[in-house]
């Protein structure tokens, strides 16, 4: 098959190929137009392109997923082709088409990232199966990609940001997590997202639409908790008029987040235990149990091994919350996720004010290497700080806090005596965008948000920068 006036039977689509793109690179119009008409009976979507040039500007413009890249294009050498291609496109797969049964060429186009080749003259048959394996590869990356984004979307983990490998694992757990009825003990450092992980993994979960109550065992007095977690009948204590169910009751189907189990009293404890092993609770001042089914997911930034061993916690109830144990990280131990939480809360920031705002470098070195002892809600406290007292468009490092600002300040070389050598703004503008690009592991398009500027801008100054060298 390599003329258009192959015949094309009546072939049957192959699943998932019609949310593909597909662009197909030969100077043969009889060639580009049989493939075409193949592909499109498979079901893509296809495009054309009759030299290198062309398919560069294919690339910009269309959201091209998989390429059919002649190796002997006028021009430009096809393996350069590839190169360009997978350079503007990393994660487009690239099919090469050789002539003459040149393997070498083709062994050295697969070297350099193409996903598989074919020799000229080729089937119909044997274009099916290579696009048929192609469709099932992207089927995976893109089963891949919408599970990152369900990660990231608001049914999904939530608005939980971070790309650190804990913060992965993490998610993990959560997804598994989110699919049991087990109690969950959530740990981390004061302002980690402890609650914000509670609630994906009752809002990722198959009882979404049941009730999440979170009741916080801190701030209540005891007899507060206990009245409010099992509720009372009418006359039970001065001042009540009326019964009140529990909370455990009323989350019936749902899930009760005990937020600072560990300040709840050891008396307390007991009855919590019993609740959640007979699956009934007794409102005060009843003598009638009423069953519950509820799911119990706790936290705590307490060490509660510690009060087990001191007596202040009760080891079976420790047992029974912690059948799932989850510990999410601090700040400080992933410190790659500050730029990306840093441009999320931004983002979030001037959404409300109307007002873009970016990081300067300093800034952003900074906070890169301050500890954050009250982690993520330290950050967005910062950050919401600084917003509210700068007009400007950047935030510098002096609207950080003085606790963040200093430790860049003490190791800074800006402000010297007057004698430090002058630097061009050019040069200064070019060492600020790698070291920016360097400090985020070469993620240019965030690198881009921060700067602000945009990532055509950023791209071309990157362009200039490597002709220069
Ligand atoms: N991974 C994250 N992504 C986005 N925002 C986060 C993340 N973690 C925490 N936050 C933010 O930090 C704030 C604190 O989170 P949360 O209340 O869940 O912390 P916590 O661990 O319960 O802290 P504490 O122990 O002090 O109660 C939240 O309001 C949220 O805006
Ligand atoms: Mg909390």
């Amino acid at each position: 098959m390599t003329t258009a006036e192959a015949i094309l039977p009546a072939t049957p689509q192959i699943e998932g190929a019609n949310f593909l793109n597909l662009l197909i690179v030969d100077d043969e119009r009889a060639i580009r137009d049989a493939c075409g008409e193949v592909a499109q009976s498979l079901g893509f979507n296809t495009f054309t392109a009759d030299s290198a040039e062309h398919a560069y500007k294919q690339l910009e413009s269309q959201g091209i997923d998989a390429v059919l890249l002649d190796l002997r294009l006028p021009g430009a050498g096809g393996l350069e082709a590839l190169n360009q291609i997978k350079c503007r496109r990393p994660d487009a797969l690239v099919v090469v088409v050789t002539g003459y049964g040149t393997v070498q060429s083709a062994v050295q186009a697969m070297k350099n990232g193409a996903f598989d080749y074919v020799t000229k003259p080729f089937s119909l048959d044997e274009l099916r199966v290579l696009l048929d394996r192609l469709v099932n590869h992207l089927k995976l990356k893109t089963e891949n990609r919408m599970l990152r984004e369900k990660i990231k979307s608001k049914q999904g983990f939530g608005s939980i940001i971070g790309r650190a490998p804990e913060m992965e694992k993490l998610y993990r757990i959560i997804g598994k997590a989110a699919h049991s009825t087990h109690p969950v003990l959530i740990l981390g450092e004061s302002g980690t997202g402890k609650e914000w992980v509670a609630r994906s993994i009752h809002f990722s979960g198959p009882f979404r639409d049941k009730p999440f109550i979170p009741v916080d065992c801190g701030s209540l007095v005891p007899t507060l908790i206990e009245s409010e977690l099992f509720g009372y009948v009418k006359g039970a204590f001065t001042g009540a008029m009326y019964a009140k169910d529990g909370l455990l009751a009323i989350a019936e189907g749902g899930t009760v987040f005990l937020d600072e189990v560990g300040e709840l009293p050891v008396d307390l404890q007991a009855k919590l235990l019993r609740a959640i092993q007979e699956k009934e609770i007794r409102p005060v001042g009843s003598t009638k149990r009423i069953p519950i089914n509820v799911r119990i997911l706790a936290a705590t930034n307490r060490d509660l091994e510690l009060a087990v061993s001191q007596g202040a916690f009760r080891r079976d109830l420790y047992f029974r919350l912690n059948v799932l144990s989850l510990r999410i990280p601090s700040l400080r131990e992933r410190r790659q996720d500050i730029p990306i939480l840093a441009a999320h809360f931004l983002e979030r920031l001037s959404r409300s004010s109307g007002q873009e705002r970016t990081l300067s470098d300093d800034a952003l070195k900074a906070m890169l290497a301050y500890d954050w002892p009250g982690n993520v809600r330290e950050l967005e406290n910062c950050l919401e700080r600084a917003c509210a007292f700068t007009t400007g468009p950047m935030l510098h490092l002096g609207d950080l806090p003085v606790a963040v600002s200093n430790l860049q300040a003490s190791g800074s070389t800006a402000g010297g005596n007057g004698t430090s050598k002058i630097i061009p703004m050019a040069e200064l503008e070019k060492q600020t965008i790698l070291n920016t690009i360097a400090q985020l592991n070469g993620d240019k398009l965030l690198a881009a948000r921060l700067l602000g500027i945009g990532k055509t801008t950023l791209y071309r100054k990157l362009k200039e920068y490597c002709s220069q060298d």
